[in-house]
């Protein structure tokens, strides 16, 4: 009969499918970030708030904060919230067991509208601590609002939220720890982790077919304020967004709220890193354009549709600072 093999034939052709298949998932499993669908509550609007540098017990008005957070969700009936990190002060959390957990997250942003899924990026002062605790699941199942992880994606379809590991980008934590000790558990070596970091996000960006591009991270590539630039960012990952023509780009870790606009691509910079102590009193130069600068404490909102954003700044008490948009023309081919 035409097509009969021999059985060796046919034990190698078998071999060969599955070493074929298992290569393929090797190769999907390696080149992707998680992924994570947040369906919108109706077609075409996504709303949000974002908030960064925050669990101090309450303290340094951060409560004050997180009960003006809890009236804006509620006018704005936002579908998640995001962290742009150092969400346990000072040193990140020390196990699964720690009180922080509850004394700076659960009981304090406690109003019905932030009842919502939280996305997460870990800070500098969160690699302080125990950092496979924080991301662990424990604290999901203590709070199922908890999802902290370190680069992943969130997809409402209309908007992509690409969550990166600024962390261990930045050079001095490795070289200069100080007094620190740093959790560098399944991240070590750097270059390694880095390199990985950016192939998988840069692949991630060109898949992309959002209307709009958003990338969130720890550190700041523009600031104006204590920390200001991070050189390993305008270095390794700003090629990378103006290449991918990213949006908008997210961050913490100056404590304080800005809007800086980039000279020589679309490119907007928003820093939320004011929710618990602020008022450091330092602004710096900056190369690109300032917008808007408040140095105490707030939060930021969000709304997004498939043509237009608008962005707001409040302070600790719930009071509009800066109100921003932006339209983008609609691809008319579609
Ligand atoms: C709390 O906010 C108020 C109003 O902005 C400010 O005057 C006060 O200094 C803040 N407290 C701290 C500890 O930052
Ligand atoms: C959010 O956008 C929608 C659609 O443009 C609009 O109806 C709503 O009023 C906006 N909400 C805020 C708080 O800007
Ligand atoms: C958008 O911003 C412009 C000023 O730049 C303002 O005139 C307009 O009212 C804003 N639109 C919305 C929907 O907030």
């Amino acid at each position: 009969m035409a097509g009969d093999l021999h059985k060796p034939q046919a034990l190698a052709l078998v071999l060969m499918v599955i070493a074929e298949i298992s290569l393929f998932f090797s190769i999907i499993a390696n080149a992707e970030l998680q992924r994570f669908h947040h369906p919108m509550k109706n077609n075409d609007l996504v709303s949000l708030l974002v908030i960064g540098d925050w669990g101090r017990n309450g303290n340094y008005n951060q409560s004050q904060v997180a009960a003006q957070m809890g009236k804006v969700g509620e006018e704005l009936d936002i579908d998640f919230v995001i962290s742009t990190g150092d969400n346990f002060y000072e040193d990140g959390l020390v196990g699964v067991h720690d009180n922080k957990f509850a004394d700076s997250f659960t009981n304090i942003y406690t109003a019905k509208s932030l009842q919502k899924q939280w996305y997460s990026v870990l800070g500098n002062h969160d690699y302080r601590g125990d950092v496979v605790a924080q991301l662990s699941s424990v604290f999901r199942k203590i709070d199922n609002r908890w999802l902290c992880m370190r680069s992943f994606i969130v997809d409402t379809q209309i908007v992509e939220f690409f969550f990166v590991d600024t962390t261990p980008l930045v050079l001095k934590y490795w070289v200069q720890p100080e007094d620190h000790h740093y959790d560098w558990r399944d991240v070590a070596p750097r270059p390694q982790y880095v390199a990985n970091l950016l192939k998988d996000l840069d692949a991630a960006l060109k898949e992309s077919t959002a209307e709009w591009k958003v990338v969130v991270g720890h550190h700041p590539i523009r600031s104006v304020s204590e920390h200001g630039d991070t050189e390993e960012l305008l270095e390794l990952l700003l090629p990378m967004l103006k290449a991918n023509e990213v949006d908008l780009y997210l961050n913490g870790h100056d404590h304080c709220l800005e809007h800086i606009s980039s000279i020589d691509s679309p490119i907007q910079y928003f820093t939320s890193g004011a929710g618990s102590k602020a008022w450091r009193g330092v602004r710096k130069q900056n190369a690109d354009d300032l917008k808007f600068f408040y140095d105490g404490q707030g939060f930021m909102s969000m709304n997004f549709t498939k043509t237009d954003v608008k962005i707001v700044f409040y302070d600790v008490n719930g009071q509009s600072l800066y109100p921003w948009n932006m339209t983008k023309q609609l691809n008319t081919f579609m």
